[in-house]
């Protein structure tokens, strides 16, 4: 698991800085001197972003690499900004956005928010039946005796999300939704304050993350999966990153 987790994303990211050196982020360098560089369009620009998310963000089969396309275009900003200023932390992402402004930000998180790549097929969870039935139990209703919303009641039946910058949660594997809960649990993770998803995760046993990270991972993209509209969902706590 360490040799995956860690040395892999490591080796995509000498890639990574390759690619954004010579074609991408900090192409204006090359152009200072003269240099014959790339055609500057967006997807030239992301290169070094698609070692580890996909050619159109589709996520990789790496467990860790979350899928990007899709999900509202504020989501991503939010979450690059996260990276920027340390309120979530993996260093490669962290070192890669340090020196970009909030517009060039803006410009990539739209970029990606708008490529429309298939989703990959669900995954076969290895869990018991019983531990999915429980995912699928929180997920779609929640559980009131721990005080704990339904996950749907936000990210949408379909689970594809709601604009502005809510997320889908089809599409990730199931390592990268429990490490992401996680991450909200152990503080090393966190959003706008009210941080709703903080006080999700904290309800949330080790057990239950682990059955709603297996049942979503099973699930199917509807066959219209964009995000909900805004405002249409009546959110059962205050989120400070989606203002209602
Ligand atoms: C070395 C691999 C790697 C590279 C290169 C990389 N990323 Fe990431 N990215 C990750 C990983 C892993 C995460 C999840 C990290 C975490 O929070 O634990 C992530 C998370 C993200 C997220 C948040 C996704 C979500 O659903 O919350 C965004 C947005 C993102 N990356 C955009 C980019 C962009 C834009 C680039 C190029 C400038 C880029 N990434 C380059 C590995 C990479
Ligand atoms: C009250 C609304 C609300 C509810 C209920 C809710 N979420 Fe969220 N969720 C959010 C918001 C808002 C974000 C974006 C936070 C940010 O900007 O980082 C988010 C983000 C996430 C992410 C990060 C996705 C990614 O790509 O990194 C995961 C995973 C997640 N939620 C899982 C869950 C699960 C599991 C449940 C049910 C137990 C749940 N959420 C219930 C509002 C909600």
């Amino acid at each position: 698991m360490f040799s995956r987790r860690i040395f892999r994303p490591l080796l995509a990211m000498a890639f990574a800085s390759a690619l954004v050196g010579s074609a991408g982020v900090f192409s204006s360098a090359a152009q200072a001197q003269n240099q014959p560089i790339a055609p500057d369009t967006m997807a030239a620009r992301v290169q070094g972003c698609t070692a580890c998310h996909g050619v159109h963000g589709e996520g990789t089969d790496n467990d860790y690499f979350p899928r990007l396309a899709g999900k509202p275009a504020d989501y991503l900003y939010n979450q690059l900004q996260n990276f920027r200023e340390g309120r979530r932390k993996y260093p490669p992402m962290n070192y890669l956005v340090t020196y970009l402004s909030d517009d060039y930000l803006h410009q990539i998180a739209t970029y990606f928010s708008n490529q429309r790549p298939p989703y990959p097929a669900p995954a076969k969870s290895n869990v018991s039946s019983t531990t999915l039935a429980r995912g699928q139990q929180i997920v779609l209703n929640g559980d009131a005796s721990k005080n704990i919303p339904a996950c749907a009641a936000c990210h949408g039946k379909g689970l594809t999300g709601m604009q502005p910058a809510i997320p889908g949660l089809v599409g990730l594997h199931s390592d990268y939704i429990s490490a992401q809960v996680g991450a909200w649990k152990s503080g090393t993770r966190h959003a706008k304050a009210p941080d709703c998803m903080q006080q999700i995760a904290s309800r949330l046993t080790d057990d239950d993350v682990t059955a709603v990270a297996a049942w979503l991972s099973t699930q199917q993209a509807p066959a219209n999966p964009v995000p909900a509209p805004a405002g249409s969902l009546k959110m059962p706590l205050k989120c400070g990153s989606e203002p209602q």
